[in-house]
C-alpha cells in the first residue's frame, strides 16, 4: 500500500508524519511544530511547509506525493465552514485551493476528528468491530466521528451539543479538565454525563475515547457506566495525523472500508 503524508492541524500543535498504509504506523518520528498565536491561513500555512520539509526526510522522494490536512473544522469539498479554536480567516475558505497554491502539492482536507475516527477504525482501536461506532477526540475540544458499518458519516460537530446550559466541549474536554483544575473523579462524572446523553441518542456499538488523555484513559474508564463499550483509542494522539495520511493516499475511498 505504500506510504501517505498526513498532518493534523491542532489548537497547540501542528503534527505530521509519514505513514506506512500498511500498518498505521508513523514511518518515523511524528514531528511536531507549535500552531502560530492567532492560528491565521497564512500563518498555518508557512508552518505546514516548514513541516513538510521535514518529512521529506523522513520519506525521500515524497516531494510531490499530496498531503492529507487534518483541521477542526466542518470541511465541505475541501472548504472550511467553521473554525474552532483557529482564526475566523479559515471561515468560508476554499482550504484545498489555497493550500495546494501555497505548497505547490495537492493537498486533501478533512476535518480532524473523521480523520482519527477513520484511522481508528482501520488500524485502530475499532478494527474488529462492525455496525456503528463513535469516535469522540478528547482535546482543546471535543471532535466526533460516526463510523456506520465502515462508512463515515462526515462532520458531525457532537462537541457542541448543549448540556446542563453549557456546550458539552467546554467542560469535558481535556482542555477543560486542565482549566478548572478538576480531578479524575471530577472529570469523570462530566464525562460520564455526556457520555450517557451521545449513548442515547446514536446507541452505538462502540464508543473508542482519543486525543492525548487517553494516555491516561485508566484514570477515568472505569469510573464510567454506559451500555456500550468503551475503548481508548488504539493509536492515541497520533490517529489524526494517520487518518490524514490514509485520506491523502485513498481518496474518498478511505472512507469505506474494505
Ligand atoms: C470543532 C470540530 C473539531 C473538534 C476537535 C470542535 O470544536 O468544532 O470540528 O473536530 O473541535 O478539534
Amino acid at each position: 500500500m505504500g506510504f501517505g503524508l498526513g498532518i493534523d492541524v491542532g489548537g497547540t500543535w501542528i503534527k505530521g508524519a509519514a505513514v506506512d498504509l500498511g500498518s498505521g504506523l508513523p514511518a518515523g518520528a511524528v514531528h511536531r511544530l507549535r500552531t502560530p498565536e492567532g492560528g491565521t491561513v497564512e500563518a498555518v500555512a508557512d508552518t505546514l511547509d516548514r513541516l513538510l520539509t521535514e518529512l521529506e526526510t523522513q520519506a525521500p522522494g515524497s516531494s510531490n506525493r499530496p498531503a492529507g490536512v487534518a483541521i477542526p473544522s466542518i470541511v465541505r469539498g475541501g472548504v472550511a465552514a467553521s473554525a474552532a479554536n483557529m482564526d475566523g480567516s479559515w471561515i468560508g475558505l476554499d482550504v484545498r485551493s489555497f493550500l495546494e497554491a501555497r505548497l505547490g502539492r495537492a493537498v486533501c482536507v478533512v476535518n480532524d476528528a473523521d480523520a482519527a475516527g477513520l484511522a481508528e477504525v482501520r488500524y485502530g482501536a475499532g478494527r474488529d468491530v462492525s455496525g456503528t461506532v463513535l469516535v469522540l477526540t478528547l482535546g482543546t475540544g471535543i471532535g466526533s466521528a460516526l463510523i456506520v458499518d465502515g462508512r463515515l458519516v462526515p462532520n458531525l460537530e457532537l462537541g457542541h451539543l448543549e448540556l446542563a446550559g453549557h456546550k458539552a466541549e467546554t467542560r469535558a474536554s481535556a482542555v477543560a479538565r486542565e482549566a478548572a483544575g478538576l480531578g479524575w473523579p471530577e472529570y469523570a462524572g462530566r464525562l460520564q454525563q455526556y457520555l450517557a446523553h451521545v449513548e442515547f441518542l446514536f446507541s452505538p456499538d462502540l464508543i473508542i475515547l482519543g486525543g492525548g488523555i487517553s494516555a491516561c484513559s485508566s484514570e477515568f474508564l472505569p469510573r464510567l457506566s454506559l451500555r456500550t463499550p468503551v475503548r481508548p483509542a488504539g493509536l492515541e494522539n497520533s490517529a489524526g495525523v494517520v487518518g490524514a495520511a490514509l485520506y491523502a493516499a485513498a481518496g474518498r475511498e478511505a472512507l469505506v472500508l474494505p
